[in-house]
This record gives C-alpha cells, sequence and structure tokens, in this order.
C-alpha cells in the first residue's frame, strides 16, 4: 500500500509565509516531506491539483456542533463531515449546548466523541459561566488543563461587568482569549432582527446596532484593564468596527471575526419574513455590512467564521417571530465568499485564505494553517471557478436552514485533508 501522497502543481496559496506558487506537495504519513517543483513521486499516491488552488487547511473557530446533547441539531459526525465538505480541516465548537461545557469531566467526554466521529480535527470552546448563566465562573482551570482553546458564553452577551472583569482576569492566566457574543442583552430585548427602517415597515420589534456597540465599548475598555486578549464575535456593526480598529491601532489585545452572511447579506432579506434569515446578530442594513466588508479589507477583522448553527427543520421551518435564531455555513462559507469578496475584487485571495486558515491558528493558539515542510499536513484543495448551487438537500449537516438557498455560486473545495488522508474528494466525505 502506498503511504504517501504527492499534490501535484497545485497553485499553493501560504499566507503563513506569504507564498503564492506553482508547486507539488509530497506528504508521507502525516507530514509535508517536501515541496517544489517536481517532488519525488516515489512510491506516491498522486493528486492532479492543476489549476487548482492549494491552501492550509481551512479554520472556522466559530462553529455549532451541539455536542454534548442536542444531536437531532447536529452532532460530531454529521457537523465534521460538513466541515469537511466545505473545504474545513478544524473547526472550534462552541459551548452552548445541554449541558453546558462548562466543566473538565465534559471536555474530556466531548474529546473521546471527537475522536470517535470527528472527521476533521475539533477544537473545544469552554464556557466563562456556569450553565451560560453569567454569575459564577466555570472550571476554567480544569478546562484549561483539559486542552480548551478559548473561553465564550457565545449565545449571549456576558451582561455583567464585575462577572466579565473576573473572568478575562482568570482567562488571562490560563493564556486562553475569551471570545464574546457582544449585544447587550436589555437594548435587544424582546428583538428579531436587526432596529431600522426593515423592521419598522415589517412591524417587528428590532435589536439595535447600539446595543452590539455598547457591549464591543465595554469589552475593549476590559480587555484593556485586565490585559486579556479579547475576541469580538461575529461583528456586524459599523461602530463596532470602528472601535476594533482603533483599539489595534492602540496596542490592544482585541481581534475580531465575522460571517460570510454579516458580509454579504442585509436586512432587506427579512422582508420575507423567512425564518432562514434569521440569526444573531441580526443581518444589519447596508452601510453596516458595507463597513464589515472594509474591516476585512484592512485587517481589523482577523477571522472568517461560520457561526455554523444547525437547528432541526422542525424548529426552524415555523413562524418568524418563534423561530429559533442562526443557520448553518460550514457547506456554504468558501462559496459564499470567494463568489461575492473574490470575485468581485473586493478582497485578495492571500487576505481571504489568512483570515480563514493562520489567523484563526494564530488566535487559537494551535499548531495549524502552515504548508511548511514538516508540519502536519491538513490542506483544503479549491477550484476558484467551479460553479454550484447551493442546495440543503445535499448538506451532510443536519441544519438545513441556509440564507444562501438555491444561490449560483462560484469557487468551492474540491478537496479535503487531514492528516494525509483525504476526507474529502469532489464533495464526497
Ligand atoms: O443566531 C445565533 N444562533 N447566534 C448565536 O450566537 C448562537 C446561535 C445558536 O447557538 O443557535
Amino acid at each position: 500500500m502506498k503511504v504517501a501522497l504527492v499534490v501535484k502543481n497545485g497553485r499553493l496559496i501560504n499566507p503563513a509565509t506569504g507564498e503564492d506558487k506553482i508547486c507539488d506537495i509530497r506528504i508521507d504519513g502525516t507530514k509535508i516531506t517536501a515541496i517544489g517543483p517536481d517532488v519525488d513521486i516515489q512510491d506516491a499516491d498522486i493528486l492532479d491539483a492543476t489549476g487548482l488552488v492549494v491552501t492550509p487547511g481551512l479554520i472556522d473557530m466559530h462553529v455549532h456542533l451541539r455536542q454534548p446533547g442536542q444531536s437531532a441539531k447536529e452532532t460530531i459526525e454529521s457537523g465534521t463531515k460538513a466541515a469537511a465538505a466545505g473545504g474545513f480541516t478544524r473547526v472550534a465548537t462552541m459551548p452552548n449546548t445541554k449541558p453546558v461545557i462548562d466543566s473538565a469531566i465534559i471536555v474530556d467526554g466531548l474529546k473521546y466523541k471527537i475522536a470517535a466521529e470527528g472527521v476533521v480535527k475539533v477544537d473545544i470552546i469552554g464556557s466563562l459561566s456556569k450553565g451560560l448563566e453569567g454569575k459564577e465562573l466555570s472550571s476554567m482551570g480544569g478546562m484549561a488543563k483539559a486542552g480548551v482553546v478559548a473561553f465564550s458564553d457565545d449565545g449571549r452577551y456576558v451582561q455583567n461587568c464585575d462577572f466579565m472583569r473576573k473572568a478575562m482576569e482568570y482567562a488571562g492566566m490560563f493564556g486562553k482569549i475569551v471570545i464574546d457574543h457582544c449585544e447587550d442583552a436589555d437594548l435587544i430585548e424582546g428583538g428579531h432582527m436587526h432596529e431600522g427602517v426593515v423592521s419598522h415597515e415589517l412591524g417587528l420589534k428590532g435589536r439595535p446596532a447600539v446595543a452590539e456597540d455598547i457591549a464591543v465599548a465595554r469589552d475593549i475598555l476590559l480587555a484593556e484593564a485586565t490585559g486579556t486578549a479579547v475576541h469580538i464575535a461575529h461583528i456586524s456593526t459599523k461602530n463596532a468596527v470602528q472601535m476594533v480598529r482603533q483599539a489595534k491601532a492602540k496596542g490592544l489585545k482585541v481581534t475580531a471575526e465575522a460571517t460570510p452572511q454579516h458580509m454579504i447579506l442585509t436586512d432587506e432579506a427579512l422582508r420575507s419574513y423567512d425564518p432562514r434569515f434569521k440569526v444573531n446578530p441580526p443581518l444589519r442594513s447596508e452601510e453596516h455590512r458595507k463597513a464589515v466588508v472594509e474591516g476585512l479589507v484592512d485587517g481589523t477583522i482577523d477571522a472568517i467564521v461560520t457561526d455554523h448553527a444547525p437547528h432541526t427543520i422542525e424548529e426552524k421551518d415555523c413562524e418568524f417571530s418563534l423561530a429559533p435564531s442562526g443557520f448553518v455555513g460550514l457547506e456554504t462559507s468558501l462559496g459564499t465568499v470567494l463568489t461575492y469578496l473574490y470575485h468581485t475584487g473586493t478582497v485578495d485571495l492571500m487576505t481571504l485564505i489568512r483570515t480563514m486558515t493562520s489567523s484563526p491558528a494564530a488566535l487559537l493558539g494551535v499548531d495549524a494553517g502552515n504548508v511548511t515542510v514538516g508540519k502536519t499536513a491538513d490542506l483544503t484543495i479549491m477550484d476558484l471557478n467551479k460553479e454550484w448551487t447551493v442546495d440543503s438537500d445535499k448538506f451532510y449537516s443536519k441544519g438545513k436552514s441556509t440564507p444562501f438557498e438555491d444561490m449560483i455560486l462560484k469557487g468551492k473545495a474540491v478537496a479535503t485533508i487531514v492528516d494525509g488522508k483525504i476526507v474529502m474528494k469532489d464533495g464526497e466525505v
């Protein structure tokens, strides 16, 4: 049996080193052993990447795999298959599960499941508070020892300033970043969508942009006060982007991520009252959308994430105001950003790939996102020009709700390689 693989003649884009070149990549076992023109192909299977782009394996640092406890929505198996199908070799899963991932024993149980069922690598994010209640600290020390990569109460904002300050001090002691879902709870109470012209016309209660702005402002001040790195989850407002920009200029440890949906769609989509567009933070107006894209272009935004948030069809297929927020993204992320950000000339490929590989790897503190000899062979191979239509029936994810349904996209992952093994080829996992 051949133990080596040569990815032949692809265009390697490796943001960690700034390389953009046509080359071969040889993999022996789990490691990259040679990169260059005409590498040794002896004893190797060949994967012809002529005309294709080869990148470090894509990383999504914000997904909800719903384990433990919510296997009707997603499992490690279905979620990691969806990741592989979308070109991701690594994802970080959020702790708003049942039970909440708030202690080492839950982390250990989940690690066991990931080892048994995971098709791609899964990092675990521990909660900041017990039961996500924002009152008592979770077992942060134990979870840090058990290997969580970050702490977050994602899904809700940590409303109490005193609690957040303590949580950040602890997270800092363990060298972990704090990821915060920034929407002030009082200001969004009862809201279903972005507050603005559209929400007023539809007669739906809104979640104002200022709810995010205030939340982000507080977190930046606490990052300065505690010295702990804070990472703003799914940033979606103009002022929030501007504040992160200023914080970075000041040298504070503040970073941010943005989703395809907040960079591509606006609250105009809500006119259909279709629950598939319901998400938190909400799809906002054009000026906010543009500001988020500008933040990505100028380096204010460090990572593109999906916030992949599967719900069952029964839960999501109901009256708008009753439907849960969130939708899946792992299988559309690359296609949507290539179509709407790269092919439109808005964002260059190096920036796009950096924010989906080396940059999230650095934020999580994991050794990944770099195609260099000696590194683990996690790679994504993509066809920038492949046209395809989004069809949620074909998703590996159990979640079928996507705001991109039926869209024709240009660009797709055609192979995903994890630890030197091809886990997805031509869409088949
Ligand atoms: O819309 C959302 N759904 N936003 C979040 O932050 C959480 C997510 C979920 O867990 O369903």
